[in-house]
Protein backbone atom coordinates (compact mmCIF):
# COMPACT_ATOMS: atom_id res chain seq x y z
CA UNK A 1 0.00 0.00 0.00
CA UNK A 2 1.36 3.40 -1.13
CA UNK A 3 2.09 4.69 2.44
CA UNK A 4 1.13 8.40 1.55
CA UNK A 5 -2.41 7.24 0.80
CA UNK A 6 -3.93 8.74 3.74
CA UNK A 7 -7.45 7.73 2.95
CA UNK A 8 -6.52 4.01 1.74
CA UNK A 9 -4.92 3.64 5.05
CA UNK A 10 -7.70 5.39 7.21
CA UNK A 11 -10.58 2.55 5.83
CA UNK A 12 -7.73 -0.10 6.35
CA UNK A 13 -7.88 0.89 9.85
CA UNK A 14 -11.42 1.84 10.07
CA UNK A 15 -12.75 -1.60 8.99
CA UNK A 16 -9.90 -3.62 10.96
CA UNK A 17 -10.30 -1.68 14.21
CA UNK A 18 -13.80 -1.16 14.43
CA UNK A 19 -13.70 2.82 13.64
CA UNK A 20 -16.43 2.65 10.68
CA UNK A 21 -17.33 0.40 7.38
CA UNK A 22 -20.20 0.48 4.93
CA UNK A 23 -23.45 -0.41 6.37
CA UNK A 24 -25.75 -3.29 5.59
CA UNK A 25 -22.94 -5.77 4.08
CA UNK A 26 -24.41 -8.65 3.64
CA UNK A 27 -27.33 -7.12 1.68
CA UNK A 28 -25.14 -5.54 -0.64
CA UNK A 29 -24.99 -2.31 1.66
CA UNK A 30 -26.57 1.20 1.06
CA UNK A 31 -24.68 3.70 -0.56
CA UNK A 32 -24.29 6.90 1.80
CA UNK A 33 -25.00 5.02 4.82
CA UNK A 34 -21.68 3.88 7.26
CA UNK A 35 -22.08 2.23 10.65
CA UNK A 36 -19.65 3.10 13.43
CA UNK A 37 -17.44 0.72 15.47
CA UNK A 38 -16.54 1.06 19.26
CA UNK A 39 -13.57 2.79 18.85
CA UNK A 40 -15.46 5.11 15.76
CA UNK A 41 -18.63 5.33 18.44
CA UNK A 42 -16.30 6.60 21.27
CA UNK A 43 -14.35 9.25 19.09
CA UNK A 44 -17.48 10.72 17.78
CA UNK A 45 -18.57 10.50 21.38
CA UNK A 46 -15.52 12.72 22.29
CA UNK A 47 -16.11 14.99 20.11
CA UNK A 48 -19.87 15.70 20.51
CA UNK A 49 -19.05 16.27 24.33
CA UNK A 50 -15.59 18.53 23.40
CA UNK A 51 -18.03 20.58 21.28
CA UNK A 52 -20.73 20.75 23.95
CA UNK A 53 -17.83 21.79 26.42
CA UNK A 54 -16.70 24.60 23.76
CA UNK A 55 -19.67 25.86 22.08
CA UNK A 56 -22.15 25.24 25.13
CA UNK A 57 -20.42 25.41 28.42
CA UNK A 58 -18.21 28.07 27.87
CA UNK A 59 -19.93 30.44 26.19
CA UNK A 60 -21.35 31.77 30.09
CA UNK A 61 -24.86 30.62 29.66
CA UNK A 62 -25.53 32.52 26.22
CA UNK A 63 -26.05 28.87 24.74
CA UNK A 64 -28.33 26.21 25.75
CA UNK A 65 -29.26 23.18 24.82
CA UNK A 66 -32.34 21.42 23.31
CA UNK A 67 -33.12 18.24 21.98
CA UNK A 68 -36.42 17.74 19.21
CA UNK A 69 -37.72 15.18 17.42
CA UNK A 70 -36.20 13.65 14.40
CA UNK A 71 -39.94 13.17 12.84
CA UNK A 72 -41.13 16.40 11.43
CA UNK A 73 -44.46 17.13 10.04
CA UNK A 74 -45.14 18.28 6.82
CA UNK A 75 -46.20 21.59 7.35
CA UNK A 76 -43.04 22.53 9.44
CA UNK A 77 -40.98 21.94 6.43
CA UNK A 78 -43.44 23.43 3.99
CA UNK A 79 -43.02 26.66 6.38
CA UNK A 80 -39.42 26.37 6.48
CA UNK A 81 -39.04 26.50 2.57
CA UNK A 82 -37.04 22.62 2.79
CA UNK A 83 -40.42 21.26 0.81
CA UNK A 84 -39.76 23.79 -1.87
CA UNK A 85 -36.38 24.42 -1.96
CA UNK A 86 -34.60 21.36 -0.99
CA UNK A 87 -33.58 19.41 -4.03
CA UNK A 88 -31.19 18.84 -6.34
CA UNK A 89 -30.68 18.49 -9.99
CA UNK A 90 -31.31 14.70 -11.21
CA UNK A 91 -30.48 13.08 -14.61
CA UNK A 92 -31.17 9.90 -15.99
CA UNK A 93 -29.49 7.65 -18.64
CA UNK A 94 -31.80 6.38 -21.04
CA UNK A 95 -29.62 3.39 -21.88
CA UNK A 96 -28.88 2.37 -18.32
CA UNK A 97 -31.31 3.87 -16.27
CA UNK A 98 -29.09 4.81 -13.67
CA UNK A 99 -29.79 8.22 -11.64
CA UNK A 100 -26.86 11.23 -11.71
CA UNK A 101 -26.34 14.76 -10.24
CA UNK A 102 -26.29 16.68 -12.99
CA UNK A 103 -24.43 19.08 -11.69
CA UNK A 104 -21.79 16.77 -10.06
CA UNK A 105 -21.35 15.41 -13.65
CA UNK A 106 -21.37 18.48 -15.53
CA UNK A 107 -17.95 19.54 -13.10
CA UNK A 108 -16.81 16.29 -13.53
CA UNK A 109 -16.77 16.19 -17.08
CA UNK A 110 -16.44 19.51 -18.07
CA UNK A 111 -14.75 21.56 -15.07
CA UNK A 112 -17.41 24.06 -15.31
CA UNK A 113 -18.43 25.29 -11.91
CA UNK A 114 -22.44 24.15 -12.03
CA UNK A 115 -23.20 24.21 -8.32
CA UNK A 116 -26.70 26.56 -8.49
CA UNK A 117 -27.28 26.30 -12.27
CA UNK A 118 -30.64 26.42 -13.56
CA UNK A 119 -32.59 23.03 -14.90
CA UNK A 120 -32.20 24.55 -18.21
CA UNK A 121 -28.06 26.56 -17.69
CA UNK A 122 -27.51 22.55 -17.36
CA UNK A 123 -29.34 21.39 -19.99
CA UNK A 124 -27.49 23.81 -22.19
CA UNK A 125 -24.00 22.55 -20.82
CA UNK A 126 -25.00 19.17 -21.52
CA UNK A 127 -26.09 19.45 -24.50
CA UNK A 128 -22.78 21.40 -25.58
CA UNK A 129 -20.30 19.65 -23.98
CA UNK A 130 -21.74 15.73 -24.82
CA UNK A 131 -22.18 14.98 -21.07
CA UNK A 132 -22.76 11.12 -21.15
CA UNK A 133 -23.37 8.31 -18.44
CA UNK A 134 -20.47 7.82 -16.50
CA UNK A 135 -20.82 4.22 -16.08
CA UNK A 136 -22.22 3.36 -19.84
CA UNK A 137 -21.54 6.11 -21.80
CA UNK A 138 -25.41 6.35 -22.76
CA UNK A 139 -27.55 9.50 -23.10
CA UNK A 140 -28.76 11.41 -20.78
CA UNK A 141 -32.42 13.01 -20.05
CA UNK A 142 -32.58 16.56 -18.99
CA UNK A 143 -32.06 17.52 -15.66
CA UNK A 144 -35.29 18.00 -13.52
CA UNK A 145 -35.32 18.92 -8.97
CA UNK A 146 -35.39 16.18 -7.18
CA UNK A 147 -36.39 16.37 -3.62
CA UNK A 148 -33.63 15.51 -0.91
CA UNK A 149 -36.41 15.24 2.15
CA UNK A 150 -36.82 11.30 3.23
CA UNK A 151 -40.88 11.17 3.50
CA UNK A 152 -42.51 9.01 6.36
CA UNK A 153 -46.10 8.61 7.90
CA UNK A 154 -46.32 9.56 11.49
CA UNK A 155 -49.25 7.11 12.01
CA UNK A 156 -49.26 3.33 10.75
CA UNK A 157 -52.78 3.59 9.66
CA UNK A 158 -53.88 7.14 7.35
CA UNK A 159 -51.39 8.75 9.16
CA UNK A 160 -50.26 12.41 8.48
CA UNK A 161 -47.44 12.99 6.02
CA UNK A 162 -44.17 14.19 7.44
CA UNK A 163 -40.62 14.05 6.87
CA UNK A 164 -37.15 13.28 8.83
CA UNK A 165 -35.05 16.54 9.70
CA UNK A 166 -32.59 17.70 7.35
CA UNK A 167 -31.07 19.99 9.33
CA UNK A 168 -32.14 20.09 13.62
CA UNK A 169 -32.44 24.02 13.28
CA UNK A 170 -36.22 23.82 12.44
CA UNK A 171 -36.69 22.13 15.93
CA UNK A 172 -34.72 25.57 17.45
CA UNK A 173 -36.78 27.75 15.51
CA UNK A 174 -40.57 26.18 16.06
CA UNK A 175 -39.64 25.86 20.27
CA UNK A 176 -37.93 29.17 20.46
CA UNK A 177 -40.41 31.27 22.55
CA UNK A 178 -40.47 28.27 25.09
CA UNK A 179 -36.52 28.13 25.41
CA UNK A 180 -36.49 31.90 25.54
CA UNK A 181 -38.96 31.79 28.59
CA UNK A 182 -37.38 28.64 30.26
CA UNK A 183 -33.65 29.55 29.42
CA UNK A 184 -32.81 33.12 29.94
CA UNK A 185 -35.72 35.45 29.11
CA UNK A 186 -33.68 37.63 27.07
CA UNK A 187 -31.27 37.57 24.19
CA UNK A 188 -29.12 37.22 22.49
CA UNK A 189 -29.58 33.55 23.26
CA UNK A 190 -27.90 30.58 21.22
CA UNK A 191 -30.34 26.95 20.99
CA UNK A 192 -27.35 24.22 20.56
CA UNK A 193 -28.30 20.96 18.97
CA UNK A 194 -26.56 17.64 18.18
CA UNK A 195 -28.79 15.36 16.57
CA UNK A 196 -29.04 13.40 13.44
CA UNK A 197 -30.40 14.49 10.31
CA UNK A 198 -31.43 12.62 6.94
CA UNK A 199 -31.00 13.85 3.72
CA UNK A 200 -31.90 11.90 0.90
CA UNK A 201 -29.00 12.82 -1.68
CA UNK A 202 -28.72 11.38 -5.17
CA UNK A 203 -26.13 8.37 -5.65
CA UNK A 204 -23.77 9.93 -3.15
CA UNK A 205 -20.33 8.45 -4.28
CA UNK A 206 -17.80 10.23 -2.01
CA UNK A 207 -18.10 7.55 0.92
CA UNK A 208 -17.68 9.32 4.39
CA UNK A 209 -18.15 12.97 2.69
CA UNK A 210 -21.50 12.42 1.66
CA UNK A 211 -23.56 10.85 3.74
CA UNK A 212 -27.87 10.47 3.35
CA UNK A 213 -27.75 10.21 7.64
CA UNK A 214 -25.52 11.98 9.68
CA UNK A 215 -25.05 14.02 12.29
CA UNK A 216 -25.17 17.40 12.80
CA UNK A 217 -23.91 20.21 15.94
CA UNK A 218 -25.60 23.41 15.69
CA UNK A 219 -26.08 26.37 16.86
CA UNK A 220 -29.26 29.33 16.01
CA UNK A 221 -28.38 32.46 17.43
CA UNK A 222 -30.94 34.69 17.85
CA UNK A 223 -30.41 38.50 18.33
CA UNK A 224 -31.52 42.08 18.37
CA UNK A 225 -30.41 43.48 14.76
CA UNK A 226 -30.66 46.93 16.19
CA UNK A 227 -28.47 46.22 19.26
CA UNK A 228 -26.09 43.59 17.39
CA UNK A 229 -22.97 46.18 17.23
CA UNK A 230 -23.43 47.42 21.28
CA UNK A 231 -23.84 43.56 22.36
CA UNK A 232 -21.24 41.67 19.95
CA UNK A 233 -19.17 44.10 21.30
CA UNK A 234 -18.75 42.44 24.98
CA UNK A 235 -17.58 39.12 23.37
CA UNK A 236 -15.47 40.53 20.82
CA UNK A 237 -12.20 40.78 23.09
CA UNK A 238 -8.61 42.57 21.55
CA UNK A 239 -7.85 38.65 21.39
CA UNK A 240 -10.90 38.11 18.91
CA UNK A 241 -10.63 40.59 16.67
CA UNK A 242 -7.16 40.50 16.67
CA UNK A 243 -7.12 36.83 15.70
CA UNK A 244 -7.10 35.90 11.78
CA UNK A 245 -9.17 33.85 9.26
CA UNK A 246 -8.63 32.79 6.11
CA UNK A 247 -11.36 33.50 3.77
CA UNK A 248 -12.09 33.75 0.21
CA UNK A 249 -14.99 36.41 -0.39
CA UNK A 250 -17.32 36.72 -2.66
CA UNK A 251 -16.37 39.49 -4.06
CA UNK A 252 -12.87 38.01 -5.26
CA UNK A 253 -14.60 34.82 -6.13
CA UNK A 254 -16.43 36.60 -9.08
CA UNK A 255 -13.42 38.23 -10.28
CA UNK A 256 -11.62 34.51 -10.37
CA UNK A 257 -9.42 34.30 -7.37
CA UNK A 258 -8.91 30.92 -6.02
CA UNK A 259 -6.83 31.42 -3.03
CA UNK A 260 -7.84 32.35 0.22
CA UNK A 261 -6.27 36.02 2.36
CA UNK A 262 -6.10 36.13 5.62
CA UNK A 263 -8.33 38.69 7.35
CA UNK A 264 -8.27 39.81 11.01
CA UNK A 265 -11.76 39.63 12.82
CA UNK A 266 -11.67 43.78 13.31
CA UNK A 267 -11.34 43.61 9.25
CA UNK A 268 -13.96 41.11 8.33
CA UNK A 269 -16.32 44.01 10.61
CA UNK A 270 -14.95 46.76 9.49
CA UNK A 271 -15.01 46.24 5.91
CA UNK A 272 -18.30 44.69 5.59
CA UNK A 273 -17.28 41.44 4.85
CA UNK A 274 -19.79 39.93 6.85
CA UNK A 275 -23.18 41.18 6.96
CA UNK A 276 -23.57 40.80 10.91
CA UNK A 277 -21.01 41.02 13.52
CA UNK A 278 -22.23 38.00 15.28
CA UNK A 279 -21.28 36.26 11.60
CA UNK A 280 -17.35 37.65 12.55
CA UNK A 281 -17.98 36.54 16.11
CA UNK A 282 -18.33 32.90 15.52
CA UNK A 283 -16.63 32.65 12.23
CA UNK A 284 -13.28 33.63 15.04
CA UNK A 285 -14.74 30.24 17.50
CA UNK A 286 -15.20 28.16 15.06
CA UNK A 287 -11.69 28.91 13.46
CA UNK A 288 -10.46 28.46 16.96
CA UNK A 289 -12.75 25.47 17.47
CA UNK A 290 -11.17 23.60 14.84
CA UNK A 291 -7.44 24.47 15.68
CA UNK A 292 -8.05 22.96 18.71
CA UNK A 293 -9.00 19.54 17.58
CA UNK A 294 -5.48 19.91 15.76
CA UNK A 295 -6.25 21.00 12.78
CA UNK A 296 -3.54 23.75 11.53
CA UNK A 297 -5.08 27.44 10.37
CA UNK A 298 -3.33 27.03 7.45
CA UNK A 299 -5.50 24.04 6.70
CA UNK A 300 -8.68 25.47 7.27
CA UNK A 301 -10.57 28.67 5.13
CA UNK A 302 -13.86 30.27 4.83
CA UNK A 303 -15.91 30.04 1.20
CA UNK A 304 -18.36 32.47 1.08
CA UNK A 305 -21.66 31.05 -1.38
CA UNK A 306 -22.50 33.63 -4.19
CA UNK A 307 -25.90 34.37 -4.71
CA UNK A 308 -26.86 31.02 -6.28
CA UNK A 309 -25.10 29.08 -4.28
CA UNK A 310 -26.63 29.93 -0.66
CA UNK A 311 -29.35 27.76 0.71
CA UNK A 312 -32.72 30.05 0.57
CA UNK A 313 -32.39 30.71 3.55
CA UNK A 314 -29.68 32.76 3.62
CA UNK A 315 -28.68 36.20 3.47
CA UNK A 316 -25.11 35.33 3.53
CA UNK A 317 -23.30 32.00 3.84
CA UNK A 318 -19.27 30.81 4.55
CA UNK A 319 -18.45 27.86 4.72
CA UNK A 320 -15.62 26.69 6.61
CA UNK A 321 -13.17 24.25 4.68
CA UNK A 322 -10.54 22.11 5.50
CA UNK A 323 -7.87 20.46 3.00
CA UNK A 324 -8.10 17.16 3.05
CA UNK A 325 -5.69 14.71 0.74
CA UNK A 326 -8.58 12.40 -0.67
CA UNK A 327 -11.04 15.26 -1.37
CA UNK A 328 -9.04 18.80 -1.43
CA UNK A 329 -11.04 21.36 0.12
CA UNK A 330 -14.10 19.92 2.42
CA UNK A 331 -16.97 21.58 3.91
CA UNK A 332 -17.20 20.99 7.61
CA UNK A 333 -19.00 23.67 8.48
CA UNK A 334 -21.10 26.24 7.73
CA UNK A 335 -22.33 29.97 8.97
CA UNK A 336 -25.46 31.79 7.56
CA UNK A 337 -26.84 34.69 8.22
CA UNK A 338 -31.14 33.28 8.11
CA UNK A 339 -31.93 36.68 9.56
CA UNK A 340 -35.73 36.52 10.64
CA UNK A 341 -36.33 34.23 7.53
CA UNK A 342 -37.49 31.05 9.46
CA UNK A 343 -39.04 32.89 12.76
CA UNK A 344 -41.39 35.03 10.19
CA UNK A 345 -42.33 31.92 8.19
CA UNK A 346 -43.13 29.78 11.51
CA UNK A 347 -45.39 32.89 12.58
CA UNK A 348 -47.28 32.97 9.41
CA UNK A 349 -47.74 29.31 9.13
CA UNK A 350 -48.53 28.32 12.20
CA UNK A 351 -49.93 31.98 13.47
CA UNK A 352 -47.63 31.72 16.62
CA UNK A 353 -46.47 35.16 17.90
CA UNK A 354 -42.55 34.18 17.48
CA UNK A 355 -41.86 37.74 18.38
CA UNK A 356 -39.71 39.55 21.41
CA UNK A 357 -40.50 42.97 23.27
CA UNK A 358 -37.79 45.60 22.87
CA UNK A 359 -38.27 47.56 25.57
CA UNK A 360 -37.15 51.51 25.29
CA UNK A 361 -34.81 53.13 27.42
CA UNK A 362 -37.35 55.83 27.67
CA UNK A 363 -41.43 55.68 26.47
CA UNK A 364 -42.57 57.66 23.51
CA UNK A 365 -45.14 59.38 22.77
CA UNK A 366 -46.27 58.39 19.56
CA UNK A 367 -49.75 59.73 17.42
CA UNK A 368 -51.99 56.76 16.15
CA UNK A 369 -54.93 56.88 14.26
CA UNK A 370 -57.74 54.92 15.44
CA UNK A 371 -60.95 53.70 13.92
CA UNK A 372 -64.41 53.07 15.70
CA UNK A 373 -67.60 51.46 14.16
CA UNK A 374 -70.33 54.21 13.71
CA UNK A 375 -73.64 51.87 14.83
CA UNK A 376 -76.19 54.16 13.25
CA UNK A 377 -74.66 54.49 9.91
CA UNK A 378 -73.71 50.75 9.84
CA UNK A 379 -77.53 50.05 10.54
CA UNK A 380 -78.34 52.14 7.75
CA UNK A 381 -76.10 49.96 5.01
CA UNK A 382 -76.71 46.21 7.02
CA UNK A 383 -80.16 46.34 9.09
CA UNK A 384 -80.84 43.66 10.22
CA UNK A 385 -76.97 41.83 10.23
CA UNK A 386 -76.06 45.08 12.19
CA UNK A 387 -75.17 42.77 15.23
CA UNK A 388 -73.20 40.30 13.29
CA UNK A 389 -71.65 42.88 11.16
CA UNK A 390 -70.51 44.32 14.78
CA UNK A 391 -69.37 40.80 15.61
CA UNK A 392 -67.00 40.51 13.02
CA UNK A 393 -65.80 43.89 12.74
CA UNK A 394 -64.47 44.03 17.05
CA UNK A 395 -62.12 41.03 15.60
CA UNK A 396 -60.25 43.01 12.99
CA UNK A 397 -57.36 44.71 14.77
CA UNK A 398 -57.86 48.70 14.38
CA UNK A 399 -54.67 48.71 12.25
CA UNK A 400 -55.84 46.67 10.26
CA UNK A 401 -59.27 48.27 9.77
CA UNK A 402 -56.93 52.17 9.25
CA UNK A 403 -55.10 50.51 6.09
CA UNK A 404 -57.97 48.96 4.73
CA UNK A 405 -59.79 52.54 4.52
CA UNK A 406 -56.25 54.04 3.28
CA UNK A 407 -55.59 51.14 0.76
CA UNK A 408 -59.11 50.83 -1.29
CA UNK A 409 -61.55 53.17 0.50
CA UNK A 410 -63.83 50.31 2.18
CA UNK A 411 -63.88 47.67 4.76
CA UNK A 412 -65.76 44.24 3.43
CA UNK A 413 -67.79 42.60 6.12
CA UNK A 414 -70.30 39.81 5.70
CA UNK A 415 -70.17 40.89 2.09
CA UNK A 416 -71.29 44.73 3.16
CA UNK A 417 -68.52 47.52 1.96
CA UNK A 418 -68.16 50.18 4.45
CA UNK A 419 -66.75 52.85 3.62
CA UNK A 420 -64.87 55.43 5.97
CA UNK A 421 -68.35 57.13 6.89
CA UNK A 422 -68.98 54.21 9.09
CA UNK A 423 -66.50 54.93 11.23
CA UNK A 424 -64.87 57.58 13.35
CA UNK A 425 -62.01 58.14 13.11
CA UNK A 426 -59.61 59.83 15.59
CA UNK A 427 -56.03 60.92 15.91
CA UNK A 428 -54.73 60.13 19.52
CA UNK A 429 -51.64 60.18 21.42
CA UNK A 430 -50.04 56.86 22.91
CA UNK A 431 -46.94 56.27 25.44
CA UNK A 432 -45.49 53.39 24.53
CA UNK A 433 -42.95 51.60 26.28
CA UNK A 434 -41.55 49.24 23.76
CA UNK A 435 -42.28 47.61 20.40
CA UNK A 436 -42.38 43.62 19.55
CA UNK A 437 -39.77 42.38 16.65
CA UNK A 438 -38.80 39.43 15.16
CA UNK A 439 -34.86 38.69 16.40
CA UNK A 440 -32.71 37.76 14.14
CA UNK A 441 -30.18 34.48 13.41
CA UNK A 442 -27.20 33.86 12.60
CA UNK A 443 -26.46 30.07 12.49
CA UNK A 444 -22.92 27.93 12.78
CA UNK A 445 -23.62 24.50 12.39
CA UNK A 446 -20.86 21.41 11.90
CA UNK A 447 -20.97 18.45 10.28
CA UNK A 448 -19.77 15.66 12.84
CA UNK A 449 -19.13 12.77 10.04
CA UNK A 450 -16.53 15.19 8.32
CA UNK A 451 -15.11 16.37 11.14
CA UNK A 452 -14.29 12.96 12.23
CA UNK A 453 -12.98 12.38 9.05
CA UNK A 454 -10.75 15.30 8.57
CA UNK A 455 -9.68 14.90 12.32
CA UNK A 456 -8.15 11.34 11.33
CA UNK A 457 -6.78 12.51 8.19
CA UNK A 458 -5.46 15.17 9.95
CA UNK A 459 -3.74 12.87 13.15
CA UNK A 460 -2.66 9.67 10.68
CA UNK A 461 1.38 9.37 10.99
CA UNK A 462 3.84 7.41 8.93
CA UNK A 463 6.55 6.35 10.65
CA UNK A 464 9.26 3.85 9.27
CA UNK A 465 8.17 1.33 11.95
CA UNK A 466 4.44 2.04 12.72
CA UNK A 467 1.29 3.77 11.65
CA UNK A 468 -0.70 5.70 14.40
CA UNK A 469 -2.98 8.16 14.92
CA UNK A 470 -1.52 11.51 16.93
CA UNK A 471 -5.01 12.27 18.18
CA UNK A 472 -5.38 15.44 20.08
CA UNK A 473 -5.70 13.39 23.62
CA UNK A 474 -9.35 15.19 24.31
CA UNK A 475 -10.69 13.02 21.15
CA UNK A 476 -9.21 9.50 22.00
CA UNK A 477 -11.57 6.61 22.22
CA UNK A 478 -9.75 5.79 25.53
CA UNK A 479 -7.51 7.43 28.23
CA UNK A 480 -5.56 4.89 28.56
CA UNK A 481 -4.44 1.32 27.64
CA UNK A 482 -3.32 -1.58 30.41
CA UNK A 483 -0.83 -3.98 29.14
CA UNK A 484 0.75 -7.20 31.48
CA UNK A 485 4.30 -7.01 30.19
CA UNK A 486 3.91 -11.00 29.93
CA UNK A 487 1.19 -13.52 30.52
CA UNK A 488 0.88 -16.79 31.44
CA UNK A 489 -1.30 -19.28 33.24
CA UNK A 490 1.25 -19.99 36.20
CA UNK A 491 4.10 -18.28 38.45
CA UNK A 492 4.68 -14.53 38.13
CA UNK A 493 3.49 -13.91 34.12
CA UNK A 494 0.15 -15.29 35.76
CA UNK A 495 0.29 -12.71 38.69
CA UNK A 496 1.32 -9.73 36.28
CA UNK A 497 -1.69 -10.33 33.84
CA UNK A 498 -4.25 -10.37 36.89
CA UNK A 499 -2.61 -7.14 38.58
CA UNK A 500 -2.81 -5.61 35.20
CA UNK A 501 -6.55 -6.54 35.22
CA UNK A 502 -6.98 -5.41 38.68
CA UNK A 503 -5.31 -2.15 37.58
CA UNK A 504 -7.53 -1.99 34.86
CA UNK A 505 -10.73 -2.21 36.40
CA UNK A 506 -9.53 0.44 39.13
CA UNK A 507 -8.55 3.19 36.94
CA UNK A 508 -12.49 2.18 34.81
CA UNK A 509 -13.37 2.97 38.27
CA UNK A 510 -11.63 5.92 38.77
CA UNK A 511 -13.87 7.11 35.61
CA UNK A 512 -11.01 6.99 32.85
CA UNK A 513 -11.93 5.29 29.44
CA UNK A 514 -9.34 2.16 29.57
CA UNK A 515 -8.68 -0.39 26.82
CA UNK A 516 -6.92 -3.81 28.10
CA UNK A 517 -4.83 -6.06 25.71
CA UNK A 518 -2.36 -8.98 26.92
CA UNK A 519 -2.59 -10.53 23.33
CA UNK A 520 0.81 -11.00 21.87
CA UNK A 521 4.24 -9.24 22.15
CA UNK A 522 4.10 -5.76 23.86
CA UNK A 523 5.78 -4.21 20.97
CA UNK A 524 2.79 -5.35 18.60
CA UNK A 525 0.22 -4.13 21.73
CA UNK A 526 1.90 -0.56 21.79
CA UNK A 527 1.35 -0.89 18.42
CA UNK A 528 -1.94 -1.56 18.16
CA UNK A 529 -2.81 1.08 20.74
CA UNK A 530 -1.17 3.68 19.03
CA UNK A 531 -3.11 2.80 15.53
CA UNK A 532 -6.20 4.01 17.22
CA UNK A 533 -4.58 6.86 19.44
CA UNK A 534 -5.01 6.04 22.84
CA UNK A 535 -1.93 8.20 24.20
CA UNK A 536 -0.79 6.78 27.02
CA UNK A 537 -0.04 3.10 27.92
CA UNK A 538 0.49 1.60 31.70
CA UNK A 539 2.48 -1.26 31.69
CA UNK A 540 2.42 -3.81 34.44
CA UNK A 541 5.83 -5.68 34.77
CA UNK A 542 8.16 -8.07 37.13
CA UNK A 543 9.11 -4.90 39.01
CA UNK A 544 5.21 -4.38 40.14
CA UNK A 545 5.37 -7.11 41.85
CA UNK A 546 8.31 -5.74 44.04
CA UNK A 547 7.39 -2.54 44.32
CA UNK A 548 4.01 -1.58 43.21
CA UNK A 549 5.12 0.55 40.31
CA UNK A 550 3.97 0.64 36.57
CA UNK A 551 5.50 2.58 33.94
CA UNK A 552 3.37 5.27 31.77
CA UNK A 553 4.47 5.69 27.87
CA UNK A 554 3.54 8.21 25.74
CA UNK A 555 1.85 7.29 22.16
CA UNK A 556 3.66 10.24 20.46
CA UNK A 557 7.49 9.96 22.11
CA UNK A 558 7.52 6.54 23.24
CA UNK A 559 9.00 7.71 26.28
CA UNK A 560 8.71 5.58 29.39
CA UNK A 561 8.12 7.29 32.80
CA UNK A 562 8.11 4.83 36.12
CA UNK A 563 5.66 5.77 39.21
CA UNK A 564 3.73 4.47 41.98
CA UNK A 565 0.30 2.04 41.26
CA UNK A 566 -0.71 4.52 44.13
CA UNK A 567 0.46 7.89 42.27
CA UNK A 568 -0.67 6.71 38.94
CA UNK A 569 -4.42 8.39 38.58
CA UNK A 570 -3.22 11.33 39.63
CA UNK A 571 -0.17 11.65 36.76
CA UNK A 572 -2.42 10.87 34.22
CA UNK A 573 -4.91 13.13 34.73
CA UNK A 574 -2.25 15.59 34.79
CA UNK A 575 -0.78 13.89 31.78
CA UNK A 576 -4.24 14.22 29.96
CA UNK A 577 -4.90 17.95 31.27
CA UNK A 578 -7.85 16.96 33.37
CA UNK A 579 -6.16 18.08 36.04
CA UNK A 580 -6.96 21.72 36.55
CA UNK A 581 -4.83 24.16 38.97
CA UNK A 582 -7.51 25.92 40.98
CA UNK A 583 -5.29 28.35 42.45
CA UNK A 584 -4.04 29.29 38.71
CA UNK A 585 -7.91 29.39 37.67
CA UNK A 586 -8.79 31.95 40.59
CA UNK A 587 -6.00 33.94 40.14
CA UNK A 588 -6.57 34.27 36.28
CA UNK A 589 -10.10 35.96 37.04
CA UNK A 590 -8.98 38.20 40.17
CA UNK A 591 -10.81 35.73 42.40
CA UNK A 592 -8.33 35.81 44.90
N1 LIG B 1 -28.75 23.99 9.17
C1 LIG B 1 -27.68 23.98 8.30
C2 LIG B 1 -27.82 23.11 7.14
O1 LIG B 1 -28.88 22.63 6.88
O2 LIG B 1 -26.87 22.88 6.45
Amino acid sequence: MDKRDKYGVLIDIGRRRGLFWPSYEIYGGVAGLYDYGHVGVAIKRSLMENWVKYFVDRRDGVIVELESPIITPRIVLQASGHEENFTDPITECTKCGRVFRADHLVEEQTGIHAEGMSMDQLWEVMKKHGVKCPVCGGELTKPKPALLLFKTEIGPYKGSPGYLRPETAQGMFVSFKQVLNTARNKLPLGIAQIGKVGRNEISPRQGLMRLREFTIMEIEFFFDPDKADEEVRKYLTKEILEYKVNVLTGVDKKKGVEEAKPYTIKELIDKRIVTSPWMAYWMAIGNKYLESLGIPSQKIRFDEKLPEEKAHYSLQTFDQEVHTEKYGWVEVAGYSYRTTYDLGRHMKYSGADLTVFRRYSEPRIVEKIKVYPNPSRIREIAGKDLSIVMKNLSKIPSEELVEKLEMQGYVEVEGYKLGKDAFYIKKVREKIHGEKFIPHVVEPSFGLERIFYVVLENSLVFEEDRTYLRLDKKLAPYHVAVYPLVTGSTGKPSMIAEKARLLARALRIAGLRVFYDEEGSIGRRYMRGDEIGIPYAVTVDYQTLEDSTVTIRDRDTRKQERVKIIELYGRLLELLGLAHDWKDIIQRYSLI
